[in-house]
Protein backbone atom coordinates (compact mmCIF):
# COMPACT_ATOMS: atom_id res chain seq x y z
CA UNK A 1 0.00 0.00 0.00
CA UNK A 2 1.29 3.37 -0.80
CA UNK A 3 1.27 5.75 1.32
CA UNK A 4 2.64 9.87 1.98
CA UNK A 5 5.35 11.43 3.73
CA UNK A 6 6.66 15.19 4.72
CA UNK A 7 10.42 14.70 4.11
CA UNK A 8 11.15 18.31 3.75
CA UNK A 9 10.16 21.69 4.87
CA UNK A 10 10.76 25.74 3.89
CA UNK A 11 9.66 29.15 4.30
CA UNK A 12 10.04 32.81 3.14
CA UNK A 13 8.93 35.73 4.55
CA UNK A 14 9.59 39.01 2.80
CA UNK A 15 11.36 42.21 3.95
CA UNK A 16 11.96 43.78 7.92
CA UNK A 17 8.70 43.19 10.20
CA UNK A 18 6.63 45.78 10.32
CA UNK A 19 5.42 46.66 13.65
CA UNK A 20 1.95 47.69 14.95
CA UNK A 21 3.38 51.02 15.54
CA UNK A 22 4.59 51.17 12.15
CA UNK A 23 1.18 51.30 11.00
CA UNK A 24 0.47 53.68 13.46
CA UNK A 25 3.44 56.03 12.26
CA UNK A 26 1.67 55.52 8.23
CA UNK A 27 -1.70 57.01 9.35
CA UNK A 28 -3.79 53.99 10.35
CA UNK A 29 -6.02 55.24 12.85
CA UNK A 30 -5.40 51.60 15.59
CA UNK A 31 -3.01 51.71 18.24
CA UNK A 32 -1.01 48.46 19.08
CA UNK A 33 -2.53 47.86 22.33
CA UNK A 34 -5.86 47.65 20.33
CA UNK A 35 -4.00 45.14 17.98
CA UNK A 36 -1.73 43.14 20.71
CA UNK A 37 -5.25 43.06 23.37
CA UNK A 38 -8.10 41.90 20.23
CA UNK A 39 -5.55 39.57 18.30
CA UNK A 40 -2.12 39.41 19.94
CA UNK A 41 -0.24 40.53 16.48
CA UNK A 42 2.46 42.10 17.27
CA UNK A 43 3.93 42.56 13.64
CA UNK A 44 3.62 41.20 10.11
CA UNK A 45 5.99 41.09 7.14
CA UNK A 46 4.60 42.87 3.74
CA UNK A 47 6.32 42.50 0.36
CA UNK A 48 8.15 45.49 -1.42
CA UNK A 49 5.89 46.23 -4.15
CA UNK A 50 6.36 43.90 -7.17
CA UNK A 51 7.49 41.11 -5.04
CA UNK A 52 4.91 38.40 -6.19
CA UNK A 53 3.16 35.29 -5.06
CA UNK A 54 5.10 32.75 -7.24
CA UNK A 55 8.55 35.06 -5.84
CA UNK A 56 7.82 34.04 -2.39
CA UNK A 57 6.77 30.41 -3.07
CA UNK A 58 9.90 29.96 -5.47
CA UNK A 59 11.93 31.69 -1.91
CA UNK A 60 10.19 28.86 0.66
CA UNK A 61 10.15 26.06 -2.00
CA UNK A 62 13.64 26.21 -2.68
CA UNK A 63 14.48 25.62 1.45
CA UNK A 64 11.87 22.56 1.37
CA UNK A 65 13.97 21.11 -2.08
CA UNK A 66 17.28 21.39 0.09
CA UNK A 67 15.77 20.41 3.56
CA UNK A 68 14.06 17.33 1.67
CA UNK A 69 17.76 16.98 -0.37
CA UNK A 70 15.47 16.03 -3.20
CA UNK A 71 16.33 16.80 -7.21
CA UNK A 72 13.70 19.35 -8.19
CA UNK A 73 13.48 17.11 -11.63
CA UNK A 74 12.09 14.43 -9.11
CA UNK A 75 8.70 17.36 -8.69
CA UNK A 76 5.95 15.45 -10.32
CA UNK A 77 3.34 17.39 -8.89
CA UNK A 78 3.20 21.29 -7.93
CA UNK A 79 0.26 22.92 -5.95
CA UNK A 80 0.31 26.01 -4.79
CA UNK A 81 -2.73 27.24 -2.62
CA UNK A 82 -3.16 30.94 -3.15
CA UNK A 83 -5.95 33.94 -2.92
CA UNK A 84 -3.69 36.43 -4.57
CA UNK A 85 -1.99 34.64 -7.52
CA UNK A 86 0.41 36.44 -9.62
CA UNK A 87 -2.14 36.59 -12.57
CA UNK A 88 -5.52 35.80 -13.67
CA UNK A 89 -4.00 33.10 -15.36
CA UNK A 90 -1.86 30.71 -16.28
CA UNK A 91 -1.65 29.76 -12.25
CA UNK A 92 1.06 30.71 -10.15
CA UNK A 93 1.86 26.47 -9.23
CA UNK A 94 2.90 26.88 -13.25
CA UNK A 95 4.60 30.25 -12.79
CA UNK A 96 6.53 28.49 -9.90
CA UNK A 97 7.87 25.36 -12.07
CA UNK A 98 9.16 27.67 -14.77
CA UNK A 99 10.90 29.37 -11.76
CA UNK A 100 12.61 26.57 -10.62
CA UNK A 101 13.36 25.81 -14.11
CA UNK A 102 11.24 22.50 -13.52
CA UNK A 103 10.71 20.93 -17.12
CA UNK A 104 9.14 17.14 -16.53
CA UNK A 105 6.20 17.73 -17.69
CA UNK A 106 4.47 17.17 -14.29
CA UNK A 107 1.52 18.62 -13.41
CA UNK A 108 0.58 22.19 -11.59
CA UNK A 109 -1.94 24.07 -10.81
CA UNK A 110 -3.60 26.29 -7.97
CA UNK A 111 -5.42 25.42 -5.07
CA UNK A 112 -8.33 28.49 -4.27
CA UNK A 113 -9.52 28.02 -0.42
CA UNK A 114 -8.22 31.06 1.15
CA UNK A 115 -7.05 30.30 4.82
CA UNK A 116 -7.66 26.50 4.48
CA UNK A 117 -5.83 26.31 1.18
CA UNK A 118 -2.61 24.37 2.60
CA UNK A 119 -4.85 22.01 3.95
CA UNK A 120 -6.52 21.34 0.82
CA UNK A 121 -3.62 21.37 -1.20
CA UNK A 122 -1.89 18.89 1.29
CA UNK A 123 -5.12 16.53 0.90
CA UNK A 124 -5.01 16.58 -2.94
CA UNK A 125 -1.77 15.92 -3.11
CA UNK A 126 -1.83 12.81 -0.35
CA UNK A 127 -4.55 11.69 -2.53
CA UNK A 128 -2.39 11.63 -5.92
CA UNK A 129 0.29 9.97 -4.26
CA UNK A 130 -1.66 7.63 -2.46
CA UNK A 131 -3.35 6.92 -5.91
CA UNK A 132 -0.08 6.17 -7.55
CA UNK A 133 -0.47 8.49 -10.37
CA UNK A 134 2.36 10.97 -8.78
CA UNK A 135 5.84 10.39 -6.66
CA UNK A 136 6.86 12.96 -5.29
CA UNK A 137 4.64 16.91 -4.46
CA UNK A 138 5.75 20.40 -3.82
CA UNK A 139 2.71 21.52 -2.07
CA UNK A 140 3.23 25.38 -1.29
CA UNK A 141 1.25 28.03 0.63
CA UNK A 142 1.63 31.62 -0.82
CA UNK A 143 0.27 35.40 -0.28
CA UNK A 144 0.51 38.51 -0.69
CA UNK A 145 -2.72 39.27 1.29
CA UNK A 146 -1.64 43.11 1.47
CA UNK A 147 -2.37 43.52 -2.48
CA UNK A 148 -6.34 42.97 -1.28
CA UNK A 149 -6.22 44.69 1.79
CA UNK A 150 -8.34 48.69 2.64
CA UNK A 151 -5.35 50.50 3.66
CA UNK A 152 -8.35 52.66 5.68
CA UNK A 153 -10.26 49.80 6.31
CA UNK A 154 -8.61 49.31 9.92
CA UNK A 155 -10.54 46.36 11.02
CA UNK A 156 -8.88 44.06 8.30
CA UNK A 157 -5.39 46.07 6.97
CA UNK A 158 -3.91 45.50 10.73
CA UNK A 159 -4.61 41.59 10.99
CA UNK A 160 -2.53 40.12 7.47
CA UNK A 161 0.14 39.84 6.66
CA UNK A 162 2.82 38.39 3.32
CA UNK A 163 4.49 34.97 3.70
CA UNK A 164 5.26 31.68 2.00
CA UNK A 165 5.80 27.96 3.48
CA UNK A 166 6.53 24.65 1.70
CA UNK A 167 6.74 21.48 1.65
CA UNK A 168 7.68 18.03 -0.35
CA UNK A 169 5.38 15.43 0.14
CA UNK A 170 6.42 11.53 -1.69
CA UNK A 171 5.25 8.42 -1.77
CA UNK A 172 6.55 6.65 1.19
CA UNK A 173 5.80 2.88 2.39
CA UNK A 174 4.78 3.99 6.19
CA UNK A 175 2.42 6.59 6.55
CA UNK A 176 3.06 10.12 7.24
CA UNK A 177 -0.16 11.73 6.57
CA UNK A 178 -2.38 9.73 8.81
CA UNK A 179 -5.72 11.20 8.21
CA UNK A 180 -7.10 14.41 6.69
CA UNK A 181 -10.81 15.59 6.26
CA UNK A 182 -11.73 19.13 4.10
CA UNK A 183 -15.30 20.54 3.61
CA UNK A 184 -16.81 23.75 2.29
CA UNK A 185 -20.84 25.68 2.80
CA UNK A 186 -20.43 28.31 0.15
CA UNK A 187 -24.01 29.83 2.17
CA UNK A 188 -21.32 31.80 4.18
CA UNK A 189 -19.42 33.42 1.31
CA UNK A 190 -20.64 36.95 2.31
CA UNK A 191 -18.62 36.94 5.64
CA UNK A 192 -15.51 37.09 4.27
CA UNK A 193 -15.00 37.71 0.67
CA UNK A 194 -13.30 39.79 -1.97
CA UNK A 195 -16.26 40.65 -4.10
CA UNK A 196 -15.05 42.18 -7.07
CA UNK A 197 -13.68 40.82 -10.86
CA UNK A 198 -12.10 42.00 -13.68
CA UNK A 199 -14.46 42.81 -17.12
CA UNK A 200 -13.50 44.54 -19.99
CA UNK A 201 -10.31 45.98 -18.65
CA UNK A 202 -12.39 47.57 -15.51
CA UNK A 203 -12.43 45.89 -11.66
CA UNK A 204 -16.16 45.11 -11.67
CA UNK A 205 -17.32 45.35 -7.35
CA UNK A 206 -15.30 46.07 -4.50
CA UNK A 207 -11.61 44.36 -4.96
CA UNK A 208 -10.53 44.37 -1.22
CA UNK A 209 -11.48 41.80 1.83
CA UNK A 210 -14.62 42.36 3.39
CA UNK A 211 -14.81 40.35 6.71
CA UNK A 212 -17.75 40.38 9.51
CA UNK A 213 -15.46 39.61 11.78
CA UNK A 214 -17.40 38.61 14.59
CA UNK A 215 -19.16 35.92 12.34
CA UNK A 216 -15.91 34.50 11.01
CA UNK A 217 -14.61 34.26 15.06
CA UNK A 218 -17.68 32.50 16.12
CA UNK A 219 -17.94 30.28 12.81
CA UNK A 220 -13.83 29.39 12.97
CA UNK A 221 -13.91 28.29 16.79
CA UNK A 222 -16.59 25.47 16.05
CA UNK A 223 -15.43 23.97 12.81
CA UNK A 224 -11.70 24.04 14.03
CA UNK A 225 -12.95 21.76 17.33
CA UNK A 226 -15.58 19.95 14.82
CA UNK A 227 -12.72 18.59 11.71
CA UNK A 228 -9.56 18.26 14.80
CA UNK A 229 -12.01 15.79 16.17
CA UNK A 230 -13.00 14.28 12.59
CA UNK A 231 -9.62 13.40 12.14
CA UNK A 232 -8.17 11.63 15.09
CA UNK A 233 -11.55 9.52 15.39
CA UNK A 234 -10.75 8.50 11.83
CA UNK A 235 -6.79 7.82 13.02
CA UNK A 236 -8.14 6.35 15.89
CA UNK A 237 -6.47 8.83 18.27
CA UNK A 238 -7.27 11.01 20.99
CA UNK A 239 -6.59 14.43 21.57
CA UNK A 240 -3.39 13.30 24.04
CA UNK A 241 -1.91 11.53 21.19
CA UNK A 242 -1.24 15.01 19.45
CA UNK A 243 2.08 16.58 20.43
CA UNK A 244 1.46 19.52 18.37
CA UNK A 245 -1.46 21.58 16.93
CA UNK A 246 -0.83 24.16 14.48
CA UNK A 247 -4.38 26.08 13.54
CA UNK A 248 -4.60 29.00 11.13
CA UNK A 249 -2.94 31.26 12.34
CA UNK A 250 -5.07 33.89 12.18
CA UNK A 251 -6.27 35.77 15.78
CA UNK A 252 -4.71 34.72 19.28
CA UNK A 253 -8.05 34.22 20.99
CA UNK A 254 -9.38 31.80 18.24
CA UNK A 255 -6.35 29.72 18.92
CA UNK A 256 -6.96 29.77 22.38
CA UNK A 257 -10.61 29.08 21.92
CA UNK A 258 -9.86 26.18 19.95
CA UNK A 259 -7.46 24.96 22.01
CA UNK A 260 -9.59 25.20 25.10
CA UNK A 261 -12.18 23.40 23.15
CA UNK A 262 -9.91 20.44 22.44
CA UNK A 263 -8.43 20.61 25.95
CA UNK A 264 -4.76 21.23 24.40
CA UNK A 265 -2.45 23.17 26.06
CA UNK A 266 -1.37 26.51 24.87
CA UNK A 267 2.23 24.77 25.62
CA UNK A 268 1.57 22.18 22.43
CA UNK A 269 0.44 24.95 19.81
CA UNK A 270 2.51 26.42 17.61
CA UNK A 271 1.85 30.02 17.86
CA UNK A 272 3.39 32.25 15.19
CA UNK A 273 0.12 35.20 14.54
CA UNK A 274 1.93 37.25 16.92
CA UNK A 275 4.86 37.83 14.61
CA UNK A 276 3.29 36.62 10.85
CA UNK A 277 -0.25 37.99 11.29
CA UNK A 278 -2.74 36.34 9.15
CA UNK A 279 -1.03 35.24 6.16
CA UNK A 280 -4.08 32.93 4.71
CA UNK A 281 -2.38 29.86 2.71
CA UNK A 282 1.07 30.46 4.15
CA UNK A 283 0.05 30.60 7.86
CA UNK A 284 0.74 26.71 8.53
CA UNK A 285 3.38 25.72 6.77
CA UNK A 286 5.13 28.87 7.90
CA UNK A 287 4.25 27.77 11.33
CA UNK A 288 4.87 23.93 10.74
CA UNK A 289 8.72 24.90 9.25
CA UNK A 290 9.49 27.06 12.12
CA UNK A 291 8.76 24.11 14.80
CA UNK A 292 10.51 22.11 12.96
CA UNK A 293 13.64 23.92 12.48
CA UNK A 294 13.38 25.03 16.18
CA UNK A 295 13.83 21.28 17.26
CA UNK A 296 9.67 21.50 18.62
CA UNK A 297 8.54 19.06 15.98
CA UNK A 298 10.78 15.93 15.89
CA UNK A 299 10.77 12.74 14.09
CA UNK A 300 7.67 11.30 15.51
CA UNK A 301 5.64 13.63 16.57
CA UNK A 302 2.48 13.72 15.72
CA UNK A 303 1.42 17.35 14.34
CA UNK A 304 -2.55 18.22 13.47
CA UNK A 305 -2.66 21.04 11.14
CA UNK A 306 -6.27 22.87 10.81
CA UNK A 307 -7.38 25.78 8.79
CA UNK A 308 -10.74 27.35 8.05
CA UNK A 309 -11.05 30.31 5.65
CA UNK A 310 -13.48 32.17 2.98
CA UNK A 311 -15.94 29.82 1.19
CA UNK A 312 -16.36 29.02 3.65
CA UNK A 313 -13.91 26.15 4.27
CA UNK A 314 -12.07 24.27 6.44
CA UNK A 315 -10.17 21.25 7.28
CA UNK A 316 -7.36 19.32 9.21
CA UNK A 317 -4.51 16.86 8.64
CA UNK A 318 -3.19 14.68 11.16
CA UNK A 319 0.92 14.31 10.43
CA UNK A 320 3.24 11.52 11.74
CA UNK A 321 6.60 13.43 11.47
O1 LIG B 1 -8.63 33.72 8.39
C1 LIG B 1 -9.82 34.14 8.98
C2 LIG B 1 -9.72 35.63 8.99
N1 LIG B 1 -10.41 36.37 9.94
C3 LIG B 1 -10.36 36.25 11.28
O2 LIG B 1 -9.85 35.38 11.85
C4 LIG B 1 -11.04 37.33 12.04
C5 LIG B 1 -11.88 36.84 13.17
N2 LIG B 1 -12.36 37.96 13.92
C6 LIG B 1 -11.57 38.67 14.77
O3 LIG B 1 -10.43 38.32 14.94
C7 LIG B 1 -12.17 39.83 15.50
O4 LIG B 1 -13.55 39.91 15.24
C8 LIG B 1 -11.48 41.16 15.11
C9 LIG B 1 -10.06 41.18 15.64
C10 LIG B 1 -11.48 41.35 13.60
C11 LIG B 1 -12.23 42.36 15.72
O5 LIG B 1 -12.32 42.18 17.12
P1 LIG B 1 -13.71 42.42 17.83
O6 LIG B 1 -13.45 42.21 19.27
O7 LIG B 1 -14.72 41.54 17.16
O8 LIG B 1 -13.96 43.95 17.58
P2 LIG B 1 -15.19 44.68 16.85
O9 LIG B 1 -15.18 44.41 15.39
O10 LIG B 1 -16.44 44.37 17.62
O11 LIG B 1 -14.85 46.20 17.10
C12 LIG B 1 -14.78 46.72 18.41
C13 LIG B 1 -14.34 48.17 18.33
C14 LIG B 1 -15.15 49.01 17.34
O12 LIG B 1 -15.33 50.28 17.90
P3 LIG B 1 -16.71 50.68 18.61
O13 LIG B 1 -17.77 50.53 17.57
O14 LIG B 1 -16.86 49.71 19.75
O15 LIG B 1 -16.47 52.08 19.05
C15 LIG B 1 -14.23 49.13 16.14
O16 LIG B 1 -14.48 50.30 15.39
O17 LIG B 1 -12.97 48.24 17.88
C16 LIG B 1 -12.88 49.19 16.79
N3 LIG B 1 -11.78 48.77 15.92
C17 LIG B 1 -10.53 49.21 16.07
N4 LIG B 1 -9.96 50.06 16.95
C18 LIG B 1 -8.65 50.27 16.84
C19 LIG B 1 -11.84 47.91 14.88
N5 LIG B 1 -10.61 47.77 14.36
C20 LIG B 1 -9.78 48.57 15.07
C21 LIG B 1 -8.40 48.82 15.02
N6 LIG B 1 -7.88 49.67 15.93
N7 LIG B 1 -7.59 48.23 14.12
Amino acid sequence: MIHSRIVGTGSFLPGEPVTNSDLVARGIDTSDQWIVERTGIHSRHLAADGVSCSELAEAASRRAIEAADVDPASIDLIIVATSTPDYIFPSSAALLQARLEIRNGGAAFDVQAVCSGFVYALTVADKFIRSGSHKRALVVGAEVFSRILDWKDRATCVLFGDGAGAVIVEAAERPGLLASAIHADGAYNPILCVPGSVSGGTVIGDPFLRMDGQAVFKFAVRVLGDVAQEVLTDAGLGTDDVDWLIPHQANIRILQATAKRLGVSMSRVVTTVDQHGNTSAASIPLALDLALRDGRIRAGSKVLLEGVGGGFTWGAVLLDM
